[in-house]
């Protein structure tokens, strides 16, 4: 698949009742790995699941070549993941981004597929085309961070809505963990942790609920 075919061979239709699990959990079983297993744990029994672990992926970084104010796609599509993993994300009725915070935004691999999809912005603003996916979808923000500031969460929330814009998605709820340096997530927590990626699920699949905690 040529870099120039790559955008234009996107489905124009989602799979419903799929969701795509975008982790950047630097390792299984730290906050974020468990985070996830916590929210997956209460999949509804009639959707299918996908993950993708971008630190287990080589996403090349946006260069601002501008290449893709030409060509449909981008031009380093051959030489990485991201076409594929974006032909995922394009293709899922749901998306869900689990990351860490790291220097109050994304970590390096999130940050890098994040930033190849700047050929959206391109695509709709300024070349004026339809976004792929005709459908508005939703998406859901899975976070931790070591302290108790509240502002690299504001970060995380805002740079996903911008992603989530270019997905033709909204970011319909978060659930954030902070101050996993010094409490981690105890005993005492579980509950609240299982309220939280209901949460999240109920958002997801009611267009009327986005429901904060
Ligand atoms: C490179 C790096 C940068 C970090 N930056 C922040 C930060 O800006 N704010 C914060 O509260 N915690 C920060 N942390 C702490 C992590 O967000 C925290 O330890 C989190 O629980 C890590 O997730 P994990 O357990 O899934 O690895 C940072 C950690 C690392 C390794």
């Amino acid at each position: 698949m040529s870099a120039i075919t790559a955008t234009s061979e996107f489905s124009s239709e989602f799979q419903p009742q799929t969701l795509l699990l975008l982790s950047a959990a630097p390792k299984p079983h730290g906050f974020t790995g468990r985070m996830e297993e916590t929210f997956l744990a209460h999949t509804p029994h009639n959707i299918t699941v996908e993950r993708v672990n971008l630190f287990e992926e080589a996403i090349l970084s946006c260069r601002d070549c501008k290449a893709c104010r030409h060509i449909d796609g981008c031009v380093l599509d051959h030489q990485d993941s991201c076409a594929g993993i974006l032909s995922r994300a394009l293709g899922a009725q749901y998306l869900a981004v689990s990351s860490p915070i790291y220097f109050l935004s994304y970590p390096a691999p999130l940050k890098a597929f994040c930033d190849r999809l700047q050929q959206y912005f391109t695509r709709k603003v300024l070349l004026g085309k339809p976004h792929p996916v005709l459908k508005r979808r939703r998406g859901v923000l899975l976070t931790c961070c070591g302290s108790q500031d509240p502002f690299g969460l504001q970060v995380m929330e805002k740079t996903t809505q911008m992603m989530f814009s270019c997905l033709n998605m909204d970011l319909a709820g978060t659930w954030a963990l902070s101050g996993t340096d010094t409490a981690g997530l105890s005993q005492a927590s579980d509950a609240q942790a299982h309220r939280q990626a209901l949460r999240l699920w109920k958002n997801l699949q009611d267009p009327l609920a986005n429901t904060q905690i």
